[in-house]
């Protein structure tokens, strides 16, 4: 698969994406929607990344086109316009021109995000096999209402004679369970001989892709179906209802990776783990835990309850307490964060380092076995702070940027740190303390507060 150019250089894979989504009541485009961290659109582009190159893979958009583009333009696909979306037939023929030099082309959607690359390429075989014009994969759903229902000829075999939409099944057709599931694979040229023969003569008024299992048939050429016995995969998000069901499938699919891998993940149920995130064996994750993006956790790590990981790269032997939010940044090995540690984006955290609870950084770099204790603050604007090796940050000291603390510098509790501190010395840095005896009891006495001073006791 994938490098090999003689495969790729007869196949194109085109992914429909220029619907708007209508049944799903948002503003935002369909495949712009996210299930287990990832656009729909991005999950199906991984998913035909690893049969073709980037160069060779076509999104037709149109709906908020600019915007879909501009989600998934670091992948290197390249796009085909639709500027009216006049049903899947239609963003074919838009496509016309792009596929005109490739032997075959695979057709996905868009909307079906859980496609995996052994599908594709399990169906990609199945026809070069049947050498067909057109396959399609169908699958028996529980429940076939929406879909269109595959027809083959009386004698049962593979063989397709056309794909009827929901809209027009004859009532005696409605009970037929065999349904298309939107993933197909054509030679082009038949294809494109054939392809103005579609009509706009439905319910709908749109050019369906569908039609051209009967165009196709009637002009003597090869449509066969591969049956797939995994209707799961091949499932639509149409609702947004649906698509959390998507999302959960995906994430409960993802613990289950980690786990087999040699995580440890307490109630998977309660944890929010993006399709992307890697984790060594023998860390553990407790209850409620979200890690997000292309997080990566080493090996012997633990993430207590309700920390958030967003995009960070975590060490081994990691210790990361309960409610600590950190995003973008790095952290090595035996580092102890939180509870209640937030890491704003570009932190390096070197190895050993201690943060303790209440402590916010931001581009803040902590180099090996730095000591933050509780209700630090570091980098209070976009100056840097530096915090040198084994210096020991007191506890509610406010670090004002630019300084910088020598290495195995202390800084007293409840410091204001304005100025450098040079290695090896102590700041303290808060006014004076002053006391005045028996400043209290007079000035309750003014208040008609009356309380005998503490030797006249009994
Ligand atoms: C389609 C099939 C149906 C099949 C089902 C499987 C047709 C006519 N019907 O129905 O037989 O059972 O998939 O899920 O194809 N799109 C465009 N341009 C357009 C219209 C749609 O790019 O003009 C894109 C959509 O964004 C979407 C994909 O094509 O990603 C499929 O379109 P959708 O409207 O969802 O088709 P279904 O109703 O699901
Ligand atoms: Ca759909």
């Amino acid at each position: 698969m994938g490098e090999d150019l003689e495969s790729t250089s007869k196949l194109a894979v085109v992914i429909m994406a220029a619907g708007k989504g209508t049944r799903l009541k948002s503003s935002r485009p369909k495949v712009l929607h996210e299930i287990g961290g990832k656009t729909l659109l991005a999950h199906v582009i991984d998913a035909a990344r690893q049969l073709v190159g980037p160069a060779d893979i076509y999104a037709v958009v149109g709906y908020q086109a600019e915007k879909v583009k501009a989600a998934v333009a670091s992948s290197g696909i390249r796009f085909i316009e639709q500027t009216e979306q006049r049903g899947t037939g239609h963003a074919i023929q838009c496509a016309r021109e792009a596929i005109a030099d490739y032997e075959n082309i695979l057709v996905l959607s868009g909307d079906a995000p859980l496609i995996r690359a052994a599908t594709l390429s399990a169906l990609w075989n199945f026809h070069q096999a049947q050498q067909a014009a057109m396959t399609l994969t169908s699958a028996e759903p529980a429940d076939s209402t929406g879909y269109g229902r595959v027809l083959h000829p009386p004698a049962g075999s593979a063989e397709v004679t056309a794909i009827v939409e929901q809209k027009m099944l004859a009532p005696e057709q409605l009970s037929l369970r065999e349904v298309n599931m939107g993933l197909y694979a054509f030679k082009t040229a038949p294809l494109l001989a054939h392809l103005d023969q579609l009509t706009s003569d439905n319910p709908h008024g749109e050019f369906y892709l569908t039609d051209m299992a009967h165009v196709l048939h009637a002009a003597g050429e090869f449509v066969v179906a591969f049956r797939t016995p995994d209707a799961e995969e091949l499932l639509g998000a149409n609702t947004i209802a649906e698509m959390m069901a998507l999302d959960a499938g995906l994430r409960t699919a993802t613990a289950r990776r980690l786990m087999a891998a040699g995580v440890t993940i307490f109630r998977p149920e309660t944890c929010v783990i993006d399709s992307d995130v890697e984790i060594g064996a023998d860390t553990i994750i407790e209850p409620f835990v979200q890690l997000l993006g292309r997080t990566r956790i080493g090996s012997d790590s633990r993430i207590r309850s309700y920390t958030v990981i967003d995009n960070c790269i975590l060490g081994n032997k990691v210790l990361i307490w309960p409610s600590c939010v950190l995003s973008d940044s790095t952290i090595a090995d035996g580092a102890s964060l939180g509870p209640f540690a937030r890491l704003r984006p570009g932190c390096e955290i070197g190895e050993d380092v201690h943060i303790g609870n209440f402590v916010e950084a931001k581009k803040a770099k902590l180099r090996k076995g730095v000591k933050a204790g509780h209700l630090t603050y570091d980098g209070a604007n976009k100056h840097l702070t530096r915090i040198g090796k084994d210096a020991f940050i007191g506890s509610d000291s406010t670090l004002v940027a630019p300084v910088s603390v020598g290495d195995g510098a202390y800084i007293g509790a409840g410091s204001c740190i304005t100025k450098d501190v040079a290695a090896g010395s102590l700041a303290v840095a808060r006014a004076h303390q002053t006391g005045k005896e028996g400043w209290a009891y007079t000035r309750r006495a003014r208040l008609n507060k009356k309380i005998d001073p503490p030797d006249s006791r009994g």
